[in-house]
């Protein structure tokens, strides 16, 4: 059997993976448009990873803008069964200090409906399972790794997924904050859909930046705060990623392989196949 493909989709502050080897970069056409960059595929610890910047060499695309479908359909045409997401995002509990690892179990969507994230429709009607959105046997690779490398790590958690560009106003935090959410990003949950569609597994390492707009004793969020913290965090996402590839060489276990299998609706026989 061929060897299982880890994706990794960088977010702001990573957009390439040091200590690939045998390193190459494909572009992809998909019916979905162009994916957000080209692949870059290799080895990592004798691994074959493909990792893919999110937001494009550059930092070209704002959240909304990001072709998740395209995205997600290049993964799996690359063989792609893990896709670990490396996402900043804001803090929105007092525990959770910027420079932390969060490991979210759980999402909320805020975005406003403008991003395609669904491969159903046009004739296949489809509804996958959705009650636990990402893959816990990877989010507890990802969980034990942030542990060996030594980040303060928090396993479990509510991401909720505004849409952007604009940060929230402290209404929206402070009400966001009520609802019992514990990190603030603007991308993660149409990915998380689409890897389910796609039968591939899902987990996020999500490092905190920031505090929002909700802490009286911390200045609001920037950009600026943003970067300085991914600047200093960096490496500690890379040595996740490297620590965790190691443990994602096997078999699947989980039962993300098999999400379509009582998903689709629309009579099998008039599917194209
Ligand atoms: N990414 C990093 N910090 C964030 C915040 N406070 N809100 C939304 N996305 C973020």
């Amino acid at each position: 059997m061929a060897q299982p493909v880890i994706g990794v989709i960088g977010g702001s502050g990573l957009y390439e993976i040091e200590g690939f080897s045998n390193v190459e970069e494909i572009r992809l056409e998909t019916p979905f448009g162009d994916p957000s960059d080209a692949y870059i595929t290799g080895t990592l610890e004798g691994v074959k990873l493909v990792f893919l910047p999110r937001h494009g060499r550059g930092h070209r695309l704002l959240p909304s803008e990001v072709p998740y479908r395209a995205n997600i359909y290049g993964m799996k045409k690359l063989g792609v069964e893990r896709i670990i997401s490396v996402s900043a995002v804001g803090s929105m509990k007092e525990e959770i200090v910027p420079g932390d690892i969060v490991i979210p179990d759980q999402f909320f969507d805020r975005t406003q409906g403008k991003r395609a994230s669904t491969f159903f429709g046009e004739g296949v009607v489809g509804h996958v399972q959705f009650a636990d959105p990402v893959c816990g046997d990877l989010s507890a690779v990802l969980y034990q790794a942030a542990v060996e490398v030594g980040a303060t790590v928090h396993r479990g958690g509510t991401y909720i997924c505004i849409e952007g560009p604009n940060f929230s106003t402290r209404a929206e935090s402070n009400i966001f904050r009520s609802w019992g959410v514990d990190v603030i990003g603007m991308t993660n949950l149409p990915e998380a859909r689409l890897a389910r569609e796609a039968e591939i597994c899902y987990g996020t390492v999500a490092l905190a930046t920031d505090y929002d707009c909700w802490h009286q004793e911390h200045d609001d969020v920037s950009v600026e705060a943003v970067i300085a913290i991914i600047q200093q965090n960096v490496a500690t996402a890379r040595n996740i990623i490297r620590k965790a590839v190691n443990r994602l060489s096997g078999v699947r276990g989980c039962a993300c392989g098999e999400a379509l299998k009582y998903a689709i609706m629309t009579r099998k026989d008039l599917i194209p196949q």
